[in-house]
């Protein structure tokens, strides 16, 4: 049986696509969500069970989504993913990427690692050094942004402009993700989108947001703009940097014109970059994924 499993909780537009996708390849792929598997382990059968597939495995998962949870449930869930990838079962993408990009303490350090240009970031754990960060911060004339650590779609992120807005400092599950805020190029606020498979940068968008969050999800307007050069290099290292197969890069333009790599997304949405050019994306990382992994 030719058979993709794709790990999500909320199929959706994009699960959709990719079914499409994989269909036009000759492929049967189902959703499946990981709180739904299990691991056996006993002599004779397959370790892993995943809803919907009978004592066998798929050729392939493709990851959508991760669901969040307690330590160990989202441990138990990576173990999943991981035990797959031990198996000889295609994990797209990889789950040690995965794991990389979820978090951002570890995306930043990664990235300054590769020597790639991304905002001065502390991660610490107590409060009085992250008010003292924050204040030093401010007395020299920058916001700071503090973010979950796990966290997507502009959730949950504030801004501090001022010492007053020191009562909202606060912590993500006891961990503070600060960073300092880079004031865009132009009068707007925006930011960049670049879509990277298989190391090659497809396309790019600027995205509009109506405040300083620029994620599509809180609204942000797309736009189609060019590819440069600049752009498709800076995604790419970014990239291969996090050893991802294919990735969204949010990279913003500061006021001199200078590229900032924000965050490394390994399981981005593309509708909202769909609508800004005539690619069939889903189709692209569907062909990504069976020509190089499977065939
Ligand atoms: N250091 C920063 N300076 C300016 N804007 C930022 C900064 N970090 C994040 N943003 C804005 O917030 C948005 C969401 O931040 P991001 O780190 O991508 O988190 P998420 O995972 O929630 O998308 C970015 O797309 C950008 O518009
Ligand atoms: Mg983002």
């Amino acid at each position: 049986m030719k058979n993709i499993v794709i790990f999500t909780d909320d199929p959706g537009w994009h699960g959709k696509q990719l079914q499409q996708a994989f269909a036009n390849l000759g492929y049967t792929s189902f959703f499946a969500s990981l709180t739904n598997c299990q691991l056996h382990i006993s002599p004779h059968a397959i370790p892993i069970i995943i809803p919907g597939l009978k004592e066998s495995l798929p050729c392939a998962v493709f990851v959508r989504g991760i669901p969040g949870g307690s330590l160990a449930e989202v441990t138990f869930y990576l173990n999943i993913l991981h035990s797959l990838k031990k198996l000889n079962v295609p994990v797209y993408n990889q789950v040690n990427a995965i794991e990389h990009t979820v978090d951002k303490a570890a995306t930043s350090f990664l990235l300054h690692q590769a020597k790639l240009p991304t905002p001065t970031t502390w991660v610490v754990k107590n409060t009085n050094d992250a008010i003292a960060i924050t204040k030093n911060e401010l007395q020299q004339g920058h916001f700071v942004i503090c973010k979950p650590l796990f966290g997507s779609q502009g959730k949950g992120i504030r801004r501090i402009e001022k010492t007053s807005d020191l009562l909202w400092l606060t912590s993500s599950q006891g961990i503070f993700y600060l960073q300092r805020f880079i004031n865009c190029l132009g009068n707007d606020f925006s930011d960049i989108r670049v879509f990277v498979i298989n190391q090659i940068a497809i396309s790019a968008m600027r995205r509009k947001g109506k405040y300083w969050l620029n994620n599509v999800a809180l609204g942000a307007h797309c736009e189609p703009i060019e590819l440069t050069d600049a752009l498709a290099k800076l995604a790419t290292k970014a990239t291969l940097a996090l050893n991802l197969e294919y990735a969204g890069i949010d990279i913003i333009q500061d006021t001199s014109g200078h590229y900032t790599i924000i965050e490394v997304n390994s399981i981005p949405a593309w509708k909202g970059l769909e609508s800004t050019c005539s690619i069939n994306i889903a189709q692209l990382l569907a062909d990504d994924l069976i020509n190089r992994f499977i065939n």
